[in-house]
């Protein structure tokens, strides 16, 4: 069985590859050319591990790239993406280039290569500020920034070719999730930085929003469950905790439950504008138990904790930020 990564030099992404191919499974990674030379997180992953890889690095706006390197692929879960949401504001084009058409080459492309399952990764963003909760798959779409209805754009482009051609695309919809390696501007990791750069007064956006964390492991976890899965062509499937944080509410378990000691300011300019804040997202996750058999081992509060745990530890260890440094991770 041989598998294509997209997004692979990523958060997600890279902690997926990893898991891949501790189970033994051929993997092809698809990285984001850049000049340097860098396969972003694999850089980060145990030489082991890169070793038993193929890495290929290009572009998934590239159709012929996409085209060729699909060829001889059983299954593709495609992540690649441009995922901050700030940063679509300023360049919604980017966001339709590489969400929306670099979703429909690696569509094409597996229409053409005949390839057995193609996984496509939404976002909770989709839903917006959640109308009823928990969020199921039939709740309302609807898009309250470009990244949004870029990723709205993806996900009908996927099912319209499942209906079209009998393409077997499953959409997997992650709701937050955090964990080593995320981008230092995502709320958890930009806090945790924040402290560890001993600032004493940590600035935020809006407080009042609630969200539904996963830890990466489970997230990556849940995509391993759709290998063998013969039953989720056409489907959309939640990846969520059904446990919903404030933001507010993050910051007193750091103080309560880690002992940090710090005070709040709200920076404007992380705040997102008024119709664009999605103010709550918590999942259901009932269709990903009882289609995928998938539960989160981090689940509920406790298992937040334990999550938000060991991304301090990892957040703490100076080897680990050099990364951090560079413009690698730079969208
Ligand atoms: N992190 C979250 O909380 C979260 C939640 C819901 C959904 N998602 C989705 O999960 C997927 C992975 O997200 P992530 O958090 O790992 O983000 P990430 O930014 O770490 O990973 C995305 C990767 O895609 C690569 N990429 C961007 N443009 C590309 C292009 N044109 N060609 C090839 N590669 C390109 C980037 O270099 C990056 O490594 C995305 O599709 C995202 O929308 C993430």
């Amino acid at each position: 069985m041989r598998i294509l990564v997209t997004g692979a030099c990523g958060f997600i992404g890279s902690h997926l590859v990893e898991k891949l191919v501790k189970q033994n499974y051929n993997v092809k990674a698809f990285t984001f050319y850049n000049a340097r030379g860098s396969n972003g997180w694999l850089d980060n992953v145990d030489k082991k591990i890169i070793n038993d890889l193929e890495i290929v690095s290009g572009d998934v706006r590239d159709q012929e790239f996409v085209l060729n390197n699909s060829k001889k692929i059983d299954i593709v879960f495609h992540l690649a993406a441009l995922i901050g949401i700030p940063y679509s504001y300023h360049a919604s084009k980017s966001y339709i280039d590489t969400n929306i058409n670099g979703t429909y080459n690696i569509l094409n492309a597996a229409k053409i290569n005949n390839i057995s399952k193609t996984i496509i990764t939404s976002t909770s963003e989709v839903y917006g500020t959640a109308q009823t909760v928990p969020i199921t798959e039939k709740h309302r779409l609807n898009a309250q920034s470009p990244y949004a209805a870029s990723k709205i754009g993806a996900d009908q482009l996927a099912i319209s070719f499942n209906r079209s051609f009998g393409l077997p695309v499953t959409i997997i919809r992650p709701f937050n999730t955090f964990g080593p390696r995320q981008s230092a501007r995502a709320i958890i990791p930009s806090i945790i930085t924040q402290i560890n750069n001993n600032k004493n007064l940590i600035k935020v956006g809006n407080l009042n929003p609630t969200r539904d964390f996963t830890y990466v492991e489970d997230t990556a976890n849940a995509y391993l469950t759709t290998i063998k899965n013969k039953n989720i062509s056409g489907e959309t499937i939640n990846l969520g905790n059904n446990f919903e944080v404030s933001i507010k509410n993050i910051l007193k378990i750091l103080k309560e439950d880690f002992g940090y000691k710090f005070d709040v300011v709200i920076d404007k300019n992380r705040v997102r504008a008024k119709n664009s804040e999605v103010n709550r997202l918590f999942a259901s996750n009932s269709k990903a138990k009882k289609i995928l058999k998938w539960k989160p081992e981090h689940g509920g509060l406790k298992g937040f904790k334990k999550g938000l745990e060991k991304t301090i530890n990892w957040f703490s260890d100076p080897k680990n930020l050099k990364f951090y440094n560079s413009d690698i991770y730079s969208i």
